[in-house]
């Protein structure tokens, strides 16, 4: 788990938000046990910023992958770490390769200070075709 969230703190390094100033990191472990990670990467249009969940996932699935286990997340201030959730897109872009029971998302604050919620419990309900 520690590894795991190291990595998103690692990636954090990488966020480029200069409109928002706030750096997130994420951390996503496949079904092999490969990880790929995100930062989120801001735009001067705003809209086409990408949060940093959906920077790893597609990330990954752009290099083939299809299974996941879990995502370890951190985000704030450059300071220093704040509470954090994925935004709704991220949770609908996890719910579309994730199994809602399974999948783990790991909010966090430091290596050891973290929340954990299966992607069902932080989306009951989800689009699809
Ligand atoms: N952001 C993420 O990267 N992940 C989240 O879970 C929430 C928000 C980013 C988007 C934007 O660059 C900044 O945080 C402020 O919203």
């Amino acid at each position: 788990m520690e590894t795991l969230i190291q990595k998103a703190m690692e990636a954090r390094e990488y966020a480029y938000a200069p409109y928002s100033g706030f750096m997130v990191g994420a951390a996503l472990e496949c079904g092999d046990g490969t990880v790929y990670t995100g930062c989120n990467i801001e735009n001067a249009s705003y809209t086409p910023t990408n949060c940093a969940e959906r920077t790893a996932f597609f990330k990954a699935v752009s290099e083939g992958k299809r299974e996941f286990r879990r995502i370890a997340i951190l985000g704030g201030p450059r300071e220093g770490l704040t509470d954090l959730s994925p935004c709704g897109v991220c949770l609908q872009v996890m719910a579309e390769f994730c199994d809602p029971d399974k999948f783990e998302i790991i909010m966090a604050k430091s290596g050891t200070e973290y929340i954990r919620k299966t992607l069902g419990e932080l989306l009951p309900f989800r689009f699809s075709l």
